[in-house]
C-alpha cells in the first residue's frame, strides 16, 4: 500500500502545487482520501514490523547495532546499504506526510474546498462570493475566527455539516441569520477600523427606467458614514453604533432578528431605552416569548457584505451599465425585468425560457432590432441569464428576496426595523427616521442631476 501510494502522491502533490488541475475534488481525492490511506500505510507498515514473526532481527536494529555495522570497515556492506537506504526513504517519507498535511490543511481552509466541494449547498453562497468585492479573501478568513475555540468549533460544526450534506438533510434555502460561524465583529475589524472613518461620503447609483429608451437615472446619496470614535473625536453618523463607549444592545422576538422591540444603551451615566409602544405602554407581541438580546456589532447592518443578493433591477442595471445588455435594445430593461423573475423550476428551464421569450417578443414587436443585427440580442439574452444565474438558485431554493439585506431600507427592513419612527425613549422621543439622519439625498433617479455634474465641472477646472 505504501510504496504504490508513494509515487502516486509525490507526482499528485506536484501538479497540486502547479496548480493545473482546477477541479475541487483533485484537492479532496489527495488530501482527504490518497492522504490519510498513505498514513494508516505507514502506521500498518509499523505495527506489522513489530509484531511480525521476524521480530528478533528488528530487535537487533538497535542504535548500538548500527554503531557496529558502522564502526567495522568492510563488514556487512549489504546491511550498510539497506540502513542508509532506510534512513534516506524514511526522510523523505516524512517530508512528503508534512508537505501533505501542511498543504492539506491549506486545502480545507480554501475557498475552493469550501464553496465547491458541497457544491449544490454552498453555490448561491459561492457565487456571491465570487462576484463580490470579498472575493480574494477566503471563506475562513470571515467564517473562521482565530481564536483557539474557534478552531474546534468550526472542525465540529464542519463534521455535522458533512453529515448534513452526505444525509441530504441540510436546509434549504440555509436560513439567515446562520447559527454557527456567524463572523464575529473581530474578524471584520482584522482589516477594517470604522472608528477611523470619518465624515461624510458620496454614493451614486445608476439605474435604468423601464420605458423604451431604457433611460439611464441617477441617484445621488451624501452618506453620513461617521465613525465609532477615536483619539478624542467623538462617535457619530453611522459608525456611531459601534463605538466602544455605549453598545447598543436589542432584543428580537424572530429568529430572523426583523422584529426589534427594545433598544437600550448605557452612555456614560446615561442609560437609554427605546421600546416599541402601542398606545403609550410598551409592546411586546402577544405570546411572544421575552426573545433573543444581542449586541450590535458589524452583521446587524453589513450581513450581506459578501454574498450579495441584488433584486431584478439592480442585477439587470449592472449589466447595463457597462453595456452587456446594450442600451440601444428599445425595452430590453422591462422585457429583461419579465424574464428573470417568473417562476422557473431550474437554472436550465429558466435559461431557455428567458431566451424564447425574448427572442418572440423582439420577433413580434420589433422584428428590425432582429434582423438589423441578430446579435445584439443574443448578447442581452446571454447577459439577462447570467443576470438570473448569480442572483437565482432553484435547487436550492433562493429566489429574489429570499435573503434581506440590512443594509439600508428595503421594504421597512434594515434600518428601520428600528428607525421607524416608533421606538419610543423614556423622553418621548422616538430612535430618529428623519430622512437626513443617515444620508442627504442630493438626486434621487434623475437623468443627469446638476450635483453630479457640478461636481465634474469643478473636478475639470
Ligand atoms: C467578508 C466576509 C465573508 C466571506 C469572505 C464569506 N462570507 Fe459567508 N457570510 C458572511 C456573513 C456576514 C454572512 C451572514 C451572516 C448572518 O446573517 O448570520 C454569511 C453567510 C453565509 C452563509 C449562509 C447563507 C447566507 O447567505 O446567509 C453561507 C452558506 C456562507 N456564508 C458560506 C460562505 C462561503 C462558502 C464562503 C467562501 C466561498 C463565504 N461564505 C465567504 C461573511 C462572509
Ligand atoms: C482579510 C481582510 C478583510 C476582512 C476580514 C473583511 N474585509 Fe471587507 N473589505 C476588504 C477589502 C480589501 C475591501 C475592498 C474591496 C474593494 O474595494 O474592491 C473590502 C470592502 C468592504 C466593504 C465595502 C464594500 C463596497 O461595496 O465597496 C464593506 C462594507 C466591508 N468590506 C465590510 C466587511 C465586513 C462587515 C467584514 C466582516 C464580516 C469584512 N468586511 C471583512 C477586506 C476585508
Ligand atoms: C448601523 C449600521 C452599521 C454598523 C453597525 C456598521 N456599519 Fe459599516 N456601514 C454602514 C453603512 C450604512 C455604510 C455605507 C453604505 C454602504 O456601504 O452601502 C457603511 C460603510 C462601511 C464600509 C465602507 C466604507 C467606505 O468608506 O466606503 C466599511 C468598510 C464598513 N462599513 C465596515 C464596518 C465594520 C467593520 C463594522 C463593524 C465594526 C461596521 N461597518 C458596522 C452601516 C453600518
Ligand atoms: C438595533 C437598533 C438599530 C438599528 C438596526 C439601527 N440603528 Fe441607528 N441608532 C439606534 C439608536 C438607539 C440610536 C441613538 C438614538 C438616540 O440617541 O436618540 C441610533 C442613532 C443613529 C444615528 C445618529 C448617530 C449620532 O450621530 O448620534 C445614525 C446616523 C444612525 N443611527 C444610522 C443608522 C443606519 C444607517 C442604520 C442601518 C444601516 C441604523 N442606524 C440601524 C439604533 C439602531
Ligand atoms: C437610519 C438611517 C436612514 C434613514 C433615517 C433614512 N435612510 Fe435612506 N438610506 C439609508 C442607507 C444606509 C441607504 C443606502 C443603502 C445601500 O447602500 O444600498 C439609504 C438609501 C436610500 C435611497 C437610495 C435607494 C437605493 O436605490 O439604494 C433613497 C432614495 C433613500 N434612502 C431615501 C430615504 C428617505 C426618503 C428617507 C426618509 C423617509 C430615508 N431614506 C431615511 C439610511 C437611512
Amino acid at each position: 500500500m505504501a510504496s504504490v501510494l508513494f509515487p502516486v502522491l509525490v507526482v499528485c502533490v506536484l501538479i497540486d502545487i502547479k496548480g493545473t488541475v482546477h477541479n475541487p475534488y483533485f484537492g479532496f481525492l489527495i488530501y482527504l482520501i490518497l492522504g490519510p490511506l498513505f498514513l494508516i500505510s505507514l502506521i500498518l507498515l509499523i505495527i506489522g514490523a513489530t509484531i511480525s514473526r521476524g521480530k528478533e532481527d528488528i530487535g537487533l536494529f538497535t542504535f548500538e547495532y548500527i554503531e557496529e555495522q558502522f564502526a567495522r570497515p568492510g563488514r556487512y556492506s549489504r546491511i550498510r546499504r539497506h540502513i542508509i537506504l532506510t534512513f534516506v526513504i524514511s526522510l523523505i517519507t516524512l517530508f512528503l506526510v508534512a508537505l501533505v498535511s501542511y498543504t492539506g490543511f491549506h486545502y480545507t481552509e480554501s475557498a475552493s474546498f469550501c464553496g465547491q466541494f458541497c457544491h449544490q449547498a454552498m453555490e448561491p453562497a459561492y457565487a456571491t462570493h465570487q462576484n463580490s468585492p470579498h472575493s480574494r479573501i477566503s471563506c475562513v478568513q470571515c467564517h473562521i475566527g482565530k481564536s483557539s475555540q474557534w478552531l474546534t468549533k468550526s472542525k465540529f460544526s464542519g463534521v455535522r455539516q458533512l453529515f448534513a450534506v452526505l444525509f441530504d438533510s441540510y436546509p434549504r434555502p440555509i436560513p439567515q441569520p446562520i447559527t454557527s460561524l456567524r463572523p464575529e465583529r473581530g474578524t471584520c475589524e482584522e482589516c477594517h477600523r470604522p472608528e477611523m472613518f470619518h465624515g461624510d461620503k458620496l454614493y451614486v447609483k445608476d439605474l435604468f427606467l423601464p420605458d423604451e429608451n431604457n433611460t439611464h437615472v441617477q441617484t445621488a446619496l451624501l452618506m453620513k458614514i461617521g465613525s465609532g470614535g477615536y483619539l478624542g473625536r467623538k462617535a457619530h453618523g453611522i459608525h456611531w453604533h459601534v463605538s466602544e463607549d455605549h453598545p447598543v444592545f436589542y432584543r428580537h422576538t424572530d429568529a430572523e432578528q426583523e422584529k426589534i422591540v427594545q433598544v437600550w444603551l448605557q452612555d456614560g451615566d446615561q442609560e437609554k431605552h427605546f421600546t416599541v409602544t402601542e398606545g403609550k405602554q410598551p409592546f411586546l407581541p402577544e405570546g411572544s416569548p421575552l426573545g433573543s438580546v444581542r449586541q450590535m456589532d458589524c452583521m446587524d447592518c453589513h450581513n450581506r457584505p459578501t454574498h450579495v443578493f441584488r433584486s431584478p433591477d439592480e442585477a439587470l442595471d449592472e449589466k447595463l451599465i457597462t453595456n452587456a445588455i446594450p442600451r440601444t435594445i428599445p425595452f430590453i430593461k422591462r422585457q429583461g425585468l419579465l424574464a428573470i423573475t417568473a417562476q422557473y423550476d431550474s437554472v436550465e428551464a429558466a435559461f431557455q425560457s428567458i431566451s424564447r421569450s425574448l427572442k418572440d417578443w423582439y420577433q413580434a414587436n420589433y422584428p428590425d432590432v432582429i434582423a438589423h443585427d441578430p446579435p445584439l440580442l443574443d448578447k442581452a439574452i446571454a447577459a439577462i441569464q447570467q443576470a438570473y444565474a448569480q442572483n437565482v438558485f432553484p435547487e436550492m431554493n433562493v429566489t429574489w428576496g429570499t435573503y434581506s439585506d440590512f443594509i439600508g431600507h428595503r421594504d421597512g427592513s434594515g434600518c428601520f426595523r428600528c428607525h421607524d419612527g416608533l421606538h419610543y425613549g423614556q423622553n418621548g422621543e422616538a430612535i430618529s427616521n428623519d430622512c437626513n439622519l443617515c444620508h442627504i439625498i442630493l438626486a434621487e433617479n434623475e437623468k443627469s442631476p446638476d450635483v453630479i455634474a457640478l461636481l465634474r465641472k469643478a473636478n475639470t477646472r
